[in-house]
């Protein structure tokens, strides 16, 4: 049965509805085109302070502010005039612009920083969303802290339907990683997340910029740190010539073509038949969770070449795999 917080984001008084309670303080998740975020009214300090409560999520990881359009970015940041390119190139779309802040963004927004992370989605039911608040929504992943991210609302009312107020079902995540995280505030542009958007993509508009993925001892990006977008069920990384079997062990696998060999695993996940790395990371998060709810003792990853999305694809299956 449906969970009954569910409800379509293709209705438009569904929109309305859940514009209400957001401008009320309260919380909703969204379809965008990486993954579900959990939406609250990026200016009310008490809806943001309750997202950390919700996602059991560290007050020193900031969150994104959703917006509908570059206008409306400026409100939450300071633009150097060279971001102009960017939002005209990749907005709406799966690339997150960090720069120096303004003063109407809570504090707990940014974890204090003097920063702030501004995004505007590219789904009509999160535009529409947005522009039915009249402000910015601040959202992270609408999943616990350090869990796979939801590309489905039923991942959402699975982990989080007790405790958030609507979910917005738009269907299934296009893009199916969160975005690309950009930071302008160096003096080089600076990739801190690999995501939606892919560098070669950004490189081509911007020439020079830096890529910091590698986590530090006080991340920028907690989704820099080790161990993220983690599976309950232990994963790792392997080339079938180096894979190593236990005798009676149940082995899940995820592999971006069908495998020549499926009977030699319990449970099989192929990301995409044709080994397009765009389609593959629209199903990484959802094979992710299947295979971890199949009580399995491992699931081994094969590697995917790190071009285009197969970098961002590259990323989460490291922090997933990661025992730090
Ligand atoms: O695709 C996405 O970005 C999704 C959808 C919902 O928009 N959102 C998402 O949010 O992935 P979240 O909170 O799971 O990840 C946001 C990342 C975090 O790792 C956070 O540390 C980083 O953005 N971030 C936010 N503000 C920042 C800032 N001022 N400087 C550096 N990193 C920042
Ligand atoms: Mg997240």
């Amino acid at each position: 049965m449906q969970h009954p917080k569910i409800v379509n984001a293709a209705d438009p008084e569904a929109i309305e509805q859940a514009a209400q309670i957001i401008r009320r303080g309260g919380l909703v998740a969204f379809p965008t085109e990486t993954v579900y975020g959990l939406g609250g009214d990026a200016e009310n300090s008490q809806a943001v302070a309750r997202i950390f409560e919700v996602k059991a999520r560290p007050r020193m990881d900031p969150v994104i502010v959703h917006v509908a359009d570059g206008e409306s970015a400026r409100r939450y940041g300071k633009f150097p005039t060279f971001a102009d390119s960017l939002m005209k190139r990749f907005w709406p779309g799966p690339l997150t612009l960090v720069v120096d802040r303004s003063p109407s963004v809570p504090d707990i927004v940014t974890a204090g920083l003097e920063t702030v992370a501004v995004r505007v989605p590219n789904h009509p039911a999160a535009l529409a969303l947005i522009r039915a608040v009249g402000g910015g929504i601040a959202a992270p992943s609408a999943n616990p802290f350090g869990y796979v991210s939801p590309t489905e609302a039923g991942h959402v009312a699975e982990q989080l339907g007790d405790s958030i107020d609507m979910i917005l079902d738009g269907g299934p995540c296009t893009v199916g990683v969160e975005s690309t995280i950009l930071s302008l505030a160096s003096p080089t542009p600076c990739i801190l997340r690999a995501g939606g958007t892919a560098v070669e993509d950004l490189k081509s508009v911007l020439g020079e910029l830096h890529i910091l993925l590698e986590a530090t001892l006080r991340p920028q990006a907690p989704g820099q740190l080790k161990r993220h977008y983690a599976t309950q069920t232990r994963l790792e990384i392997a080339e079938e010539s180096v894979e190593k079997r236990r005798p009676g062990e149940r082995v899940g696998l995820l592999s971006l073509m069908p495998p020549i060999n499926p009977q030699m695993y319990a449970a099989v996940e192929v990301l995409s038949p044709s080994g397009n790395l765009r389609e593959a990371a629209s199903n990484l998060f959802r094979a992710l969770r299947r295979l971890d709810s199949l009580s399995l003792n491992r699931i081994i990853a094969r590697p995917v070449k790190e071009e285009g999305l197969g970098l961002a694809i590259m990323d989460r299956l490291r922090r997933c795999s990661s025992t730090e």
